[in-house]
């Protein structure tokens, strides 16, 4: 290769100056007419090829230990805070601002609908919660909400704070380091199992938990049903649990044993009025969709709750010693029930900071119903809106230091719409009560009856995950604070 001289590279300019002008005016004045051309109320992005856009690219991400957040991410570095794309056919627009998000989250059905991508809404059936349309989704939201009543989730509180009790004894007793994640799925899966279907067969709980991983797993995937793929082990997944689902409807109604759970509550209706109960097809759907929704995310919330507070020692210490103190007014070896809960002020704190750091659901989609704005941008009808819940939760002019874990600064209100780790409006979380409990009873559990140190502080997430969560799991070793817990 030719190397050049200092006083060859000059006159090398100097002779081709004008060329070089005219090379960079050229290309400063095509940077201008695209900016003005581009009407202010543009999106910029890149649609990508057509039909697949850059689903590809979504599917990397996703695949990759970044995670499927860094797609978005490297996007916003692109383009600036809003940005356009084409994922799976769709055009789809990232709206990251709380003043979108209440747009979008009070015009719920009216301008804009939920609309799941193909592999997602697949997973979950056509009669589910989260596809049905807006006359089916009210009647089925309030035949769903039994299991959420007060009345259920103290009996609830009660049980799971003995599952997790028993089950923190049993890990600090064998003294061995174990995965949160997988503390955490199962017993959030083994409490939503009983409470929907009171099942606690160990080998019957494994199989299901199998067939919903599977299905949990095809939820990002491409949508072809090729044999090995993920997509395809998912529906076949589906389709196994679905089976099973229509034994155990079928064996309740020949069965005269009584049970107290959901799906009884649900075959109780068999002689209501049409608008007055779910068809069977809505009852499957619809219990593996509060699994679905209800294990990994809170799961995973748990997991991230760990790891924060192994972070932050000082929260940790105060969470603490709030927790031992509700302990110590309570009789030795009873169990919690919602007061107690209710009496968790830092507590509450602590998993409120937890949703919004983890951001269990990153974006939650919608489809525009019309061509309607969102703020100054106008958005056609069809296109797909993606509330970006991540970045509002980590905007600085919404919460100061915003990387930076401190449950206290709950003590101020938030601003509307600038903390929505469970959505809003008529779609909110289902669980939403459900998962706070859930965090407390555990978080209650861990901080006043043990130490914890973290054995793997890696913070490669998870591959091919539709929720945040670390690789590792956070793997983890108690130590009792007292010998007799
Ligand atoms: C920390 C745990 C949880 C988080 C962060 C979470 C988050 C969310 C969010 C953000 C939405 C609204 C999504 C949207 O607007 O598109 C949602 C909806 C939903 N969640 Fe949760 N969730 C959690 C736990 C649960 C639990 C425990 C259950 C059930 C047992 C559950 C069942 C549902 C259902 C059925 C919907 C759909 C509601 C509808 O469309 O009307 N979630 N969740």
């Amino acid at each position: 290769m030719m190397i050049l001289q200092r006083e060859e590279l000059y006159l090398l300019i100097n002779n081709n100056y004008a060329i070089i002008l005219a090379l960079l005016s050229g290309l400063l004045t095509g940077f201008a007419i695209k900016k003005l051309t581009r009407p202010s109320d543009a999106i910029p992005g890149s649609l990508g090829f057509p039909l697949v856009g850059e689903t590809f690219s979504l599917l990397s991400a996703a695949n990759s230990s970044k995670g499927c957040y860094d797609f978005v991410r490297l996007r916003r570095l692109w383009y600036g805070k809003w940005f356009k794309t084409r994922l799976f056919g769709k055009v789809h627009v990232f709206v990251p601002s709380a003043v979108g998000a209440k747009t979008i989250l009070s015009n719920e059905f009216r301008l804009f609908d939920k609309c799941l991508v193909k592999s997602m809404a697949d997973a979950v059936g056509k009669k589910s919660l989260l596809c049905v349309p807006v006359e089916s989704h009210k009647r089925i939201r309030r035949l769903l909400s039994s299991p959420f009543s007060t009345d259920s989730l103290s009996k609830f509180v009660q049980k799971f704070d003995k599952l997790v009790s028993e089950r923190f004894k049993k890990l600090a007793e064998n003294g061995n380091s174990f995965v949160v994640l997988d503390l955490t799925m199962k017993i959030q899966f083994d409490a939503m199992c009983d409470l929907l279907m009171s099942i606690m067969d160990e080998s019957l709980l494994n199989e299901i938990e199998k067939d919903c991983t599977a299905v949990s797993d095809s939820m990002l995937s491409f949508p072809a049903m090729i044999p090995g793929s993920r997509y395809y082990k998912g529906i076949k997944a589906r389709e196994r649990l679905m089976r099973l689902f229509e034994e155990m409807i079928a064996s309740r109604r020949n069965s005269k044993e009584v049970h107290e759970d959901f799906l009884q509550s649900m075959l109780e209706r068999d002689s209501f009025a049409a608008d007055e109960k779910l068809d069977d097809s809505e009852i499957m759907d619809n219990m593996l969709t509060l699994i679905l929704g209800g294990q990994s995310t809170t799961a995973a919330a748990m997991m991230w709750s760990v790891k924060f507070l192994d972070e932050n020692k000082q929260a940790q210490n105060m969470l603490r010693e709030e927790q031992l103190s509700i302990l110590g007014n309570k009789p030795k070896g009873a169990f919690l029930c919602l007061e107690d809960l209710n009496k968790m002020s830092y507590g509450s704190k602590v998993v409120k900071e937890t949703l919004r750091m983890s951001n269990v659901l990153l974006w939650f989609p919608r489809v525009a119903l019309d061509d309607c704005k969102i703020q100054e941008f106008e958005i056609k009808k069809g296109w797909h809106v993606n509330i970006d819940a991540t970045h509002i939760h980590y905007d600085p002019e919404l919460y100061k230091d915003p990387l930076h874990f401190n449950p206290s600064r709950f003590d101020e209100i938030q601003k509307p719409y600038s903390y929505i780790p469970f959505g809003s409006g008529p779609r909110v979380c289902l669980g939403i009560n459900m998962a706070k409990l859930t965090m407390l009873v555990f978080l209650h559990r861990l901080t006043s009856g043990y130490n914890w140190t973290v054995d793997d502080q890696d913070l490669s997430l998870e591959k091919k995950s539709p929720f945040p969560r670390l690789k590792s799991g956070v793997p983890i070793t108690l130590t009792a604070l007292k010998d007799d817990i």
